[in-house]
């Protein structure tokens, strides 16, 4: 059992300085965009939101002043789990129906209030390559998605078809990844915000950049001299990161082999999954856990949530353990110090998840002169004292899993140092991925759009 565990800790020795440097030069390659809000921004703006556990449908209702979002409302379902691999116009389909029904409820549902033209936000949370605030190709499915038919086509488009066919007057006017939406809503609110990271279903980031530290952007002028860069860090590899045979094994299983490795050992679609493969192991190899369970064959049975109530499960006797590997699992009744060792695999592959999220959190920091150094391309005040940093979060796993977002924390700080780090604030801005798309759908007509 220890060498099991061994193996595990290991993996939470991050090489810091290698990893925080290998991290930003990954990244230049993707999407880049400049879109500023002014504050001036209102009326009624809507967006849907593809890419978590749930589907978004949200109406943001804005006041025309800096900050003064009056409210919103927001629908939420699963996307069935048939269409995350049908065609791009079943799932199309699916969006436009579940937009039309909120829409309807925005007024009377008579014909004229679906006829009048309205502009939407469109979070689409994944790897696009972006042709303009309102445009963008997708490059590849993550996070489960594999709807072949849709790569390499223009997402607003077939959007808008979708729309068309289902007789909504609506036009994509921004099309976001989720990271850039929680970046716009968190700096609409509080302007010292520089970045947005995502820790969901998957895992990703962006942050500003100054142009002129953008080799392909040199000469390129902006509004603001600064650009959003959505760095894709769900797809980071470097051999600085040691693997295990859990992470060679469920990247070889998964749709997507080797893509998105970083994401494969932080986010919430496989936390679940690494612990299961650890159990089984521990099943096949020993007694502990009496006859080897079916149940622990079955991919992603045991559901990142399931892992997070193991985890934290506070009685005495760890019940709710018992629970879950008899209920989920299919073991019957182990002794609670076998109980204890399932709660301490769900510990090791928290604590790496978390630590490898701060390293990569601690790297934009360091890229943009935010982590005390005066960083990679400057930025360091003439005073030489930290600023007030906010780096906006969003993601069920930051949010729901409290140990996970306690390792993190602890990470960050030995990463920065306690001095630096009382100057970063990570702060939780909820449905903002959402809520920033309709935001720049409502500035977007008065935008300049660059095209990178
Ligand atoms: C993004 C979605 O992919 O994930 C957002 O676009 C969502 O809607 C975010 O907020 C986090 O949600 P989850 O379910 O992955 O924790
Ligand atoms: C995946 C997607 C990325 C998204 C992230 C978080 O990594 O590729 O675009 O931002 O998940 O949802």
């Amino acid at each position: 059992m220890s060498a099991l565990e061994v193996s595990y800790e290991c993996c939470t020795e991050i090489p810091r300085m290698e990893f925080v440097c290998y991290l930003w030069f990954s990244f230049f390659k993707y999407m880049i965009l400049h879109a500023h809000l002014n504050g001036s921004e209102k009326g009624t703006h809507y967006a849907l939101d593809l890419g978590g556990t749930n589907f978004r449908v949200l109406r943001v209702h804005l006041g025309g002043r800096r900050s003064s979002i009056l409210g919103h409302d927001v629908e939420r379902q699963p996307i069935p789990q048939e269409l995350m691999t049908s065609t791009s116009e079943d799932l199309f389909d699916f969006i436009a129906s579940a937009l039309k029904e909120f829409v309807e409820k925005e007024g009377d549902g008579s014909e004229t209030s679906l006829d009048r033209r309205r502009d939407l936000g469109f979070t689409f949370s994944f790897p696009v390559k972006q042709m303009s605030v309102s445009s963008g190709i997708l490059i590849k499915w993550t996070k489960g998605f594999a709807i072949v038919d849709m790569v390499g086509k223009e997402v607003a488009g077939c959007l808008e078809q979708a729309l068309t066919r289902k007789g909504l007057n609506m036009q994509v006017a921004a099309l976001v990844n989720d990271t850039v939406g929680t970046l716009a809503l968190g700096h609409y609110h509080d302007e010292d915000t520089v970045a947005a990271v995502l820790i969901g279903t998957g895992t990703n980031a962006c942050y500003l950049e100054r142009t002129d530290a953008i080799i392909k952007c040199q000469g390129l002028l902006t509004t603001t001299g600064c650009m959003v860069v959505n760095m894709e860090w769900g797809n980071f590899w470097t051999s600085h990161l040691p693997r295990t045979t859990y992470d060679i094994d469920l990247d070889a299983d998964s749709p997507n082999p080797n893509d998105q490795g970083f994401e494969k050992m932080i986010s919430g679609m496989y936390l679940g999954d690494i612990v299961r493969r650890v159990i089984l192991r521990m099943a096949q190899e020993t007694d502990i856990f009496g006859p080897v369970s079916s149940k622990l064959s079955v991919p992603f049975i045991l559901r990142t949530p399931l892992m997070a109530a193991m985890h934290e499960d506070d009685s005495p006797d760890l019940q709710e353990v018992g629970r879950i590997l008899r209920d989920v699992l299919e073991i019957p009744d182990v002794p609670l110090k076998v109980r204890k060792l399932v709660v301490k695999v769900c510990d090791v592959v928290t604590r790496r998840a978390a630590r490898l999220a701060a390293a990569g959190i601690a790297g934009i920091l360091k890229k943009i002169g935010r982590d005390g150094s005066g960083g990679l391309t400057g930025g360091r005040r003439s005073d030489n004292k930290m600023r007030r940093t906010v780096v906006a979060i969003e993601g069920g796993l930051y949010t729901s899993y409290t140990m996970f977002r306690e390792y993190l924390h602890e990470a960050l700080i030995e990463i920065l140092g306690e001095e630096v780090a009382q100057h970063v604030v990570l702060k939780v801005t909820e449905d903002g991925s959402g809520i920033g798309a309709a935001l720049l759908a409502a500035s977007h007509s008065s935008q300049s759009v660059d095209r990178v």
